[in-house]
């Protein structure tokens, strides 16, 4: 299954956040709605980012063929819908590349994007399922945050990826998806993957994450990303830093598995990136029921960095890197 996809003339994804009660497909026909899909979450996750900025200049170039100024207005909501993940900016500049030679070559080029993350995640799957074996040992309990399967990349994933491939291997003893408040990519998105791939989990609320590996209950931590940074930092969902944190006290590995469009050699450090943050309802809440009294204020950073001397391993679809291991000094920083 597509997550995200080109259907006769639109853009068809399902809905994220209808998910697990409900599979909704929606068709996207104007930039608008895609805009709206993005800020809304129906469509997220870094790599399903990129090609949703992609196939929405397609659209963008389809509706205002004649008209430039409207077109790079459209082009600059989207790009600009959310700020952390490089891949939608990436993938608008990617698309737009191709305005020159038309409409057409637009679509093209989204759909060559799209395309591509398809091979990347059948390639991080395979070298992220032999990194972990030989890191962990046939038979690892693994716990993963936030979402990053099919949903988060149109099809197959990138550290859930990982986690199908070892399944097939008969490879994986445990999987525990960690919730991620406040939207719960975890608990709704990724549990409902794990299930229709037949894989046995437990969800896990994101605090517990470093008890249980301070139990000695998890092998490894594997996740995704939404910019890996020229050094090696890593801005993922918010609460990756605090796993990385007790992975480094159990002495366990944290692997992050990413594809080449999430690396940013232009970002030199965590620090300069953009952390989007989204609105107070959503922490104020749990689902659709407000908990917190009224009048209450609410930080809701929705990425986190994590250095990258906290960092094992980063599987793209080409390599595995291995950030430097010591701590940055303030004169680097
Ligand atoms: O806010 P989201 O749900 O778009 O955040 C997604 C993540 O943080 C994922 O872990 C990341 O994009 C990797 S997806 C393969």
């Amino acid at each position: 299954m597509r997550t995200i996809d080109w259907v006769d003339g639109a853009v068809e994804i399902i809905d994220q956040t209808a998910l697990p009660a409900r599979e909704l497909w929606l068709r996207i026909s104007t930039v608008d709605e895609m805009v709206d899909a993005i800020v809304r979450l129906a469509v997220r996750g870094a790599p399903a980012l990129g090609v949703a900025g992609a196939l929405g200049v397609a659209l963008a170039a389809r509706t205002y063929p004649d008209d430039p100024a409207v077109l790079a207005s459209a082009v600059r909501r989207l790009e600009t819908a959310r700020p952390t993940a490089v891949n939608l900016a990436r993938g608008v500049r990617l698309a737009m590349a191709a305005l020159p030679s038309g409409a057409d070559a637009v679509l093209a080029a989204a759909l060559t994007m799209r395309d591509a993350e398809i091979s990347a995640s059948e390639a991080m799957a395979q070298r992220g399922a032999d990194l972990v074996t030989e890191l962990c040992g046939p038979a690892p309990r693994l716990l993963t945050h936030c979402n990053t399967g099919g949903l988060a990349t149109v099809t197959g994933g990138t550290a859930l990826g990982v986690v199908a491939e070892l399944h097939r291997r008969t490879a994986l003893a445990a999987v525990i998806a960690s919730e991620t408040r406040p939207l719960l990519q975890g608990a709704r998105l990724t549990a409902w993957e794990l299930g229709r791939l037949g894989i046995p989990y437990r969800v896990a609320v994101d605090a517990a994450g470093p008890f249980l590996m301070a139990r000695g209950e998890v092998d490894a931590v594997i996740l995704g990303a939404d910019r890996v940074c020229a050094n090696g930092d890593v801005v993922n969902k918010v609460g990756s830093y605090a796993h990385a944190l007790g992975a480094q006290a159990a002495g366990i590995p944290f692997i992050v598995v990413a594809p080449e469009s999430t690396v940013d050699e232009s970002t030199a450090t965590g620090a300069d990136v953009e952390i989007e943050d989204r609105a107070a309802a959503e922490v104020l809440g749990f689902g659709d029921a407000r908990v917190a009294p009224d009048g209450a204020a609410a930080v809701n950073p929705a990425f986190d960095v994590t250095p990258h001397h906290l960092v094992t391993a980063i599987v793209t679809d080409r390599r595995t890197l291995h950030p430097p291991s010591s701590p940055p000094t303030p004169s680097s920083i």
